[in-house]
């Protein structure tokens, strides 16, 4: 365990009883894509088949609709999927086994406890869509984005990599993008207005997202991750 403060549930506490086939799933076939539980990560070995591919860890991924969409239009990168909840890990699963991607792993539990077992530069892209929003001022402190994880995804991601993040909550889109653009090692993607109002291309409509519950259309921030100066 890393020294951050301890996870929040925002929705949902307690887990559904998994259906029987889900059930299934998370004791065949999480056992096999599970990142190991402790020590430092090494992505080669976490994908032999994949050595030195492009690399995106999603994080908080809901259902895995998402992940598992993007490892199917790219079968030669690597996908790695965090997220707490066992109902979300149970439905990646099984959109897994019926889309048939052999390019994803997964971890149940909490993002900031795997980045910290990350190299440096090892990472191409992050992902963070529709996180918890808090949108309570007394619970702002609980926001996945916070100065010391916007931080870790700078010493995770390659120079030229990229942190995309998604939320339809207007406080929270101005919060993401004063924390990032704090970040020195960050700088913002925008030129125009349709950067940050239009998803990315290639996106893939999460679940969440659909449901609508913000109090804004959705706001997409791409960040990239320079290169740091030579220290003189
Ligand atoms: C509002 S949901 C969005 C899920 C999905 N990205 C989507 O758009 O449908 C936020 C997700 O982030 C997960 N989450 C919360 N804290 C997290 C953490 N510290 N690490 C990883 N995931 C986290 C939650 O369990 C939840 O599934």
């Amino acid at each position: 365990m890393t020294d951050h403060p301890p996870l929040r549930t925002y929705g949902r506490i307690k887990a559904r009883t998994l259906k029987q086939r889900q059930a299934g799933l998370v004791e065949v076939l999480l056992p096999h894509l599970a990142v190991p539980e402790a020590g430092a990560l090494d992505l080669d070995t976490l994908f032999p088949d994949l050595p030195g591919a492009f690399s995106v860890l999603e994080i908080g991924f809901g259902g895995g609709e998402h992940l598992v969409a993007q490892a199917g239009t790219r079968p030669y990168a690597r996908f790695i999927g965090i997220e707490p909840f066992l109902n979300g890990v149970a439905s990646c699963l099984r959109h897994i086994e019926e889309s048939g991607v052999q390019n994803v792993r997964l971890h149940q539990g909490d993002a900031r406890d795997v980045l910290a077992r990350l190299p440096d530069a090892s990472l191409d892209r992050v992902d963070i869509l529709f996180p918890d929003p808090w949108p309570k001022k007394r619970h702002w402190k609980r926001r996945l984005i916070q100065a010391a994880f916007v931080a870790e995804l700078a010493r995770v991601l390659k120079p030229g990599g990229e942190a995309r993040f998604a939320t339809d909550w207007a406080n929270y889109a101005a919060w993401a993008l004063e924390v990032f653009t704090r970040e020195p090692s960050f700088t913002w993607l925008a030129e125009r207005a349709g950067d940050w109002r239009s998803a990315w291309p290639g996106h893939v409509t999460t679940r969440y997202e659909q449901k609508r519950l913000g109090d804004c259309a959705p706001v997409w921030l791409r960040f990239v991750r320079h290169v740091d100066a030579p220290k003189s």
